[in-house]
């Protein structure tokens, strides 16, 4: 029988750094007050954490790189969900470990349940479940409408009797809810505190390269919206995805934060429906559905997520201050950048803002970070602030530089078809990106290419 040894540790609850007494800043990532107690059993001679000893480490032996097969159409399983295909970068690769987090209510376990009735079509689907019973599952899948042929429930949280199982029965899938809930025995420390869900998490990795199997393991955010638990965790696996959605909102946004297997500039985006989630194929139109006509202030913008262009409305109201100072706000664009646009067009066009209220929205409550949304943010600020609408089959895209100047911007064509896909027929853009575009391929659109923003305004 090992002799156990108990051991009082302190574990800082942002990045996992352990120290034997307590600390007021931890020392490696620099935040207060994080330190935890922690209890540790530790059998003697078999530490956890402590290194392999070199004296008895099995020699092991390197492979070339030319020597490594990746033959990536076998490597990477399409899941039928084309929003969730596109954000892991092109379908799920074999032996991945994904973590996806979310606020509470999110989503998390409807996306991951429809994924499993997706790819059951495939492959078998082990569902591991520490947060509801197998009962509440069926009933969801039922709701849900998935295929429940090929899925295997386990209301299970002892990480040990999971990866037993999960190597005896070798499923193509496997599905964790929640790593928060999943709890080691051979540690003593309460379920969901850092030592627990950094053991569990590192359990999970090793079987899921050792079998490659592709692994998805759903993880609580805390009150700053970051995954609960350590850091260590986002650095062990190969994606982390965050699952948004407001409240206030319909659409939910699946988004990459870390993926090793492709880009994470892609987003997916999904309606929370009264039968579960359905993929929104056509963003542009949700977010211009039911747009005000012939109304000032509203300009369409088109910002690329990813590879995919997305239209939206942008809407800005200027009015006169009731105060001393005049204020400034603004909704999904970022604040510094508009009161640059509102500099740029007091000094560069002419247009004196300095006693008037300026708010900004972007509607559908998107985040709109690109540049190319300078110039449509102008045209609205200045169409407001004239009382005069910009016409409804107009779009504008373009840079504005402090010069008031028009600058290009990435992947013109793209926006521009999407424009057109959607019936724009005029486009104010800048004059330099008009030399690299097709112009055959725009023959429905009339291109208004213009060098500042003064010529644009004068378009209006
Ligand atoms: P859930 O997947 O349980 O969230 P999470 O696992 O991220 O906590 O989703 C819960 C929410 O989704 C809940 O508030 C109700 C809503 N919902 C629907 O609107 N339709 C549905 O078919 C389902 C299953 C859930
Ligand atoms: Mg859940």
């Amino acid at each position: 029988m090992p002799k156990e040894k108990i051991k009082t540790v302190y574990v800082c609850s942002s990045c996992g750094e352990t120290s034997p007494r307590w600390l007021g800043r931890c020392p490696s990532c620099g935040e207060w007050n994080t330190m935890t107690e922690d209890v540790v059993r530790e059998t003697k001679g078999k530490s956890l954490s402590a290194p392999a000893a070199s004296a008895g480490a099995a020699r092991i032996a390197a492979s070339r790189l030319t020597d490594i097969s990746t033959t990536e159409e076998k490597s990477r399983i399409l899941t039928g969900i084309s929003e969730l295909d596109r954000v892991l970068g092109g379908g799920i690769v074999l032996g991945s470990v994904v973590l996806l987090g979310g606020e509470p209510g999110a989503g998390k376990s409807t996306l991951l349940l429809q994924l499993c009735g997706a790819i059951s079509r495939q492959v078998d689907v082990l569902y591991i479940t520490g947060e509801e019973s197998t009962r509440q599952i069926k009933l969801r899948a039922v709701r849900l409408n998935v295929d429940e042929e090929n899925i295997m429930l386990a209301a299970e949280t002892d990480i040990g009797s999971i990866c037993d199982l999960i190597e005896r029965t070798r499923p193509g899938l496997v599905v964790v809810d929640s790593i928060q809930t999943m709890h080691c025995a051979e540690l003593s420390s309460s379920t969901g505190s850092v030592a627990q869900v950094k053991e569990c998490a590192a359990r999970l990795l090793s079987v899921a390269k050792t079998w490659e199997i592709p692994t998805f393991i759903v993880g609580h955010v805390n009150k700053d919206g970051a995954i609960a638990g350590p850091k260590v965790m986002e650095h062990i696996v190969d994606t982390v995805l965050y699952f948004e959605g407001d409240k206030m909102l319909p659409y939910r946004v699946l988004r990459a934060a870390k993926n090793r297997y492709g880009s994470t500039n892609e987003i997916g985006m999904f309606d929370m429906t009264g039968s579960g989630l359905k993929e929104i194929e056509n963003p542009s139109s949700l977010l211009l559905e039911g747009r005000p006509i012939g109304v000032s202030g509203n300009c369409v913008a088109c910002t690329m997520e990813g590879t995919r262009p997305i239209l939206s409305e942008i809407q800005a109201l200027v009015t006169k201050t009731s105060f001393g100072t005049p204020r400034r706000a603004a909704s999904g664009f970022d604040f510094n950048r508009t009161n640059l646009l509102l500099a740029v067009l007091e000094k560069r066009a002419g247009y004196f803002l300095g006693n008037l209220d300026v708010y900004i929205n972007i509607v559908g409550g998107l985040r709109l970070d690109e540049t190319a949304c300078d110039l449509s943010v102008c045209l609205a600020v200045v169409s407001s602030l004239m009382d005069k609408p910009v016409s409804d089959d107009m779009i504008a895209i373009g840079e504005v530089g402090l010069g008031g100047e028009v600058r290009s911007v990435t992947n013109l064509e793209y926006r521009l078809k999407e424009a057109m896909r959607m019936g724009f027929v005029r486009a104010i853009v800048p004059k330099h990106g008009l030399k690299q575009l097709d112009l055959k391929d725009f023959d429905r659109m009339e291109l208004l290419g213009v060098s500042y923003v003064r010529q644009a305004i004068g378009l209006l």
